[in-house]
C-alpha cells in the first residue's frame, strides 16, 4: 500500500479548489499529492462515525477537503468511505487569506465543515473528539504551546484522540532542512513572525504525557526530506 493518495483521488478532492482561484488549487495538488500524513489519516481509522473534527491550524482546510470530499467518491478503500461521511469538521486559522480560500472552497459541503478565523492561543476550543494540529504548534513559544494542549486535552470527549505532527528537533539534518523550508514558506505566506520554537521528540512526548495523554510517535516523513513525526495522544 502506497503512502501517497492516488493521483484520481488528488484530483477529486482538490476540485472544489477550483473556485478558490488558482494558487489555492495548485496548492492543495501539491500537498495532497506529497504529503504522507492524508494517506496515513485514512487508511489509520482515526475517524469514526459521527465523528467531530477540530483542525486547529487548518490552513485551506486540506483536511476537511479530504474528508469529506471522500462521500461520493468509490476508491479502493470504501469500507472507509461511510464511516468518514458523516464527519463535521471545523477549521481554525490565523491568516484571513486561507481562511477565505477555504471558505470559497469548501461551502460546496454545506455546515458540515466550519473554518473560523482566529488565533489557537485564545479562540474557544468547543468540544471534539478528534483534534487535528499538523505543522502548526511550533509557531508559538513552548508556554503557549503547553497551554493550547492543556486546553485541547480538555476539550477532547473520554477516549477522544488528538493527532499532532511535530518535527524532531533531535533528529539532525533533516531537522534543519525542514526548519529552513518552514520559515521560507511562513514568510512568503505573509506573517509577520518566522521565529519557530522546537522541540526534541523526546520532549514533545514527556509534556504531553504531563498533562494526561498518551501518546505513540509515528514517522510521517517518508518519501520527503524532512523530520516529521505524528503523535498519536489517547484522552483516556
Ligand atoms: C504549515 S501550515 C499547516 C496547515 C495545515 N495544518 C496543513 O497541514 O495543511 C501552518 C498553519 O498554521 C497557521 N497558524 C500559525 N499560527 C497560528 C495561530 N496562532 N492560530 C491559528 N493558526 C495558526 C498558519 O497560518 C498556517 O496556515
Amino acid at each position: 500500500m502506497g503512502h501517497f493518495l492516488s493521483p484520481e483521488l488528488v484530483d477529486h478532492i482538490c476540485k472544489p479548489y477550483q473556485r478558490a482561484g488558482k494558487f489555492a488549487w495548485h496548492f492543495a495538488r501539491g500537498k495532497l499529492k506529497r504529503d504522507p500524513v492524508f494517506m496515513h489519516i485514512l487508511q489509520a481509522g482515526y475517524i469514526s462515525p459521527y465523528t467531530r473534527i477540530l483542525d486547529i491550524g487548518c490552513g485551506q482546510g486540506l483536511l476537511a477537503a479530504m474528508l469529506c470530499g471522500m462521500d461520493d467518491y468509490t476508491y479502493r478503500y470504501s469500507e472507509k468511505k461511510a464511516e468518514i461521511k458523516a464527519a463535521s469538521v471545523t477549521g481554525i486559522e490565523l491568516m484571513l487569506n486561507d481562511v477565505i480560500r477555504a471558505r470559497q472552497a469548501l461551502q460546496v459541503f454545506g455546515s458540515r465543515i466550519q473554518i473560523i478565523h482566529g488565533d489557537m492561543r485564545n479562540i474557544d476550543f468547543g468540544s471534539a473528539d478528534v483534534v487535528v494540529i499538523l505543522d502548526v504548534l511550533h509557531y508559538v513559544p513552548s508556554n503557549e504551546q503547553n497551554d493550547i494542549l492543556k486546553r485541547v486535552y480538555a476539550c477532547l470527549s473520554s477516549g477522544g484522540t488528538l493527532l499532532l505532527r511535530v518535527g524532531d528537533a533531535a533528529a539532525g539534518l533533516p531537522f534543519l532542512f525542514s526548519k529552513w523550508v518552514d520559515t521560507v514558506v511562513f514568510a512568503f505566506r505573509g506573517h509577520v513572525s518566522i521565529r519557530v520554537y522546537c522541540r526534541s521528540l523526546a520532549e514533545w512526548k514527556e509534556q504531553l504525557e504531563k498533562i494526561g495523554f498518551r501518546v505513540t510517535a509515528i514517522p510521517m516523513h517518508q518519501g520527503t526530506p524532512f523530520a516529521n513525526i505524528l503523535l498519536h495522544c489517547h484522552r483516556p
